[in-house]
């Protein structure tokens, strides 16, 4: 089949490296792509949001399959937009993207379905929300009910931050929606654990640690993601089982009975407290940067499970992993998530090997005149699998040393809470 990627960055080239070792694949296009990409696909610049030149050229590049990496055309009906005209596509409709379009449908989804989450209040009204922070306990949880780019969500240690906050959003700040939602702060460990959905049954996909601050040690604004690195060594059987039965069972069987079956990557975002998983956020496609370290460890062909999906025989494909850790260091642009220059040269990515273990995986590049700039916030992600996470993350990093661009900048402690943990086995 010709099949084609939807998306630019990190995450849309892991994928489109997936795909291109599967032999299902006749023609691989990746739409607009990035550097990286160009190497694997055919890039075709395209504007994502205008679904009407996306089906032009489907029709015109005899694309059978569409794959949609990002949230914002999934959130703004790209699937049912498709499906209409006979498209096959991988990604939930319109409705079902609301998991992560909405957050106040997503709570109020949990709160029918007894789904563990952080309590919260609703508000449209300034006054009311105002009335729920002076009873709540701090630090309290601000966010905007729409997409907000990773910066919709703030966590406030004082009732005055709070309302600064709370007002900014129903004043409109974000476009997406002035809804905001308040929650109770729970404290306890992140975990990312993803699964693939049909209309019958859904499979693990890989369990990942991300780290979104901008700073070590996790200080600093919110980004998109620095790192990530799989497997997440706090998800034990038992508490998949309780993340499978009290969080994704629920979830996949409310929105099929509201005539809506989900389809699609599943990325639920759980913070755990001692051993019990709370639903924190849903998305409703592949984490960025999660999915570049996934892609290292799925053996199974990737084609083989998108057809999966759209035939909903899911349950009838065994998903294979290898048993590597892999992590994944992203190489930003100084400035990011704030102001930072663009269309800076990167020298010496041809001095690295790319292999089974080892990739250079592009984000916000492009190429002219057989040169890599830089053309965004998130720019390249060094991804290596290792015999754990300490030696991954080493070869990350020598990597990074060989790049050696000084309009760049990495956090070199992604991974500290499983590697201050691996170093003390390694003394023993
Ligand atoms: P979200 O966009 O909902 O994932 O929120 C971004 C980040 O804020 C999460 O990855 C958590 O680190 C943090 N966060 C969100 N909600 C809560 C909560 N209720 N309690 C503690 N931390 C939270
Ligand atoms: N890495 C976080 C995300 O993809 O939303």
């Amino acid at each position: 089949m010709n099949l084609a990627v939807i998306g630019s960055g990190g995450r849309e080239h892991a994928l489109c490296y997936k795909l291109r070792k599967s032999k299902e694949i006749k023609k691989l296009f990746c739409i607009p792509g990035n550097a990286g990409t160009n190497k694997l696909a055919e890039n075709i610049k395209e504007d994502i949001s205008n679904f009407d030149k996306i089906y032009q050229i489907i029709k015109e590049k005899k694309i059978d399959f569409v794959v949609i990496g990002p949230e914002e055309p999934l959130v703004n009906g790209i699937v049912d937009y498709l499906s209409k005209k006979k498209i096959k596509t991988f990604g939930p409709d319109k409705f079902a993207s609301q998991l992560e379009g909405s957050k106040a449908f997503m709570k109020s989804l949990c709160k029918k379905n007894k789904i563990p989450t952080a309590d919260f209040g609703i508000f449209q009204n300034f006054d009311e929300a105002i009335t729920f922070i002076k009873s709540a306990k701090m630090p309290i949880v601000v966010k905007a009910d729409g997409l907000a780019a990773g910066k919709g969500v703030s966590i406030c240690n004082s009732k005055e931050d709070a309302k600064i906050k709370v007002k900014e959003i129903i004043d409109g700040k974000f476009k997406s929606s002035n809804k905001v939602v308040l929650e109770e702060f729970i404290e306890g460990e992140e975990l990312s654990y993803f699964s693939v959905v049909d209309e019958k049954t859904f499979s693990f996909f890989g369990s990942a640690q991300d780290h979104k601050k901008v700073g070590e040690m996790d200080t600093g604004p919110n980004t998109g993601g620095m790192g990530a690195y799989t497997p997440a060594n706090i998800l034990t059987k038992e508490l998949e089982e309780k993340i499978k039965k009290k969080i994704i069972e629920p979830t996949l069987k409310a929105l099929k009975e509201m005539g809506h079956p989900y389809k699609g990557f599943l990325y639920t975002g759980l913070m755990i407290k001692k051993n019990e998983p709370y639903l924190i956020e849903y998305n409703i496609r592949m984490g960025d940067p999660e999915c570049q370290v996934l892609m290292m460890k799925l053996e199974t062909s990737l084609a083989q499970i998108i057809k999966a999906v759209a035939e909903n025989s899911l349950e009838n494909l065994k998903i294979n992993w290898n048993d590597k850790s892999c992590m994944t260091i992203v190489l930003c642009s100084k400035g990011y998530p704030d102001k930072y220059e663009k269309n800076c040269e990167i020298k010496n990515l041809d001095k690295l090997i790319g292999d089974e273990n080892t990739q250079v995986f592009h984000a916000g590049t492009y190429e002219k005149n057989k040169k890599i700039y830089s053309n965004g916030g998130r720019v390249l992600n060094i991804t290596a699998c290792e015999k754990n996470i300490t030696l991954a993350r080493d070869k990350c990093l020598n990597h990074l040393k060989i790049i050696n661009w000084s309009k760049g900048f990495y956090r070199k402690d992604i991974g500290w809470r499983v590697i201050k943990n691996e170093d003390n086995k390694r003394k023993i």
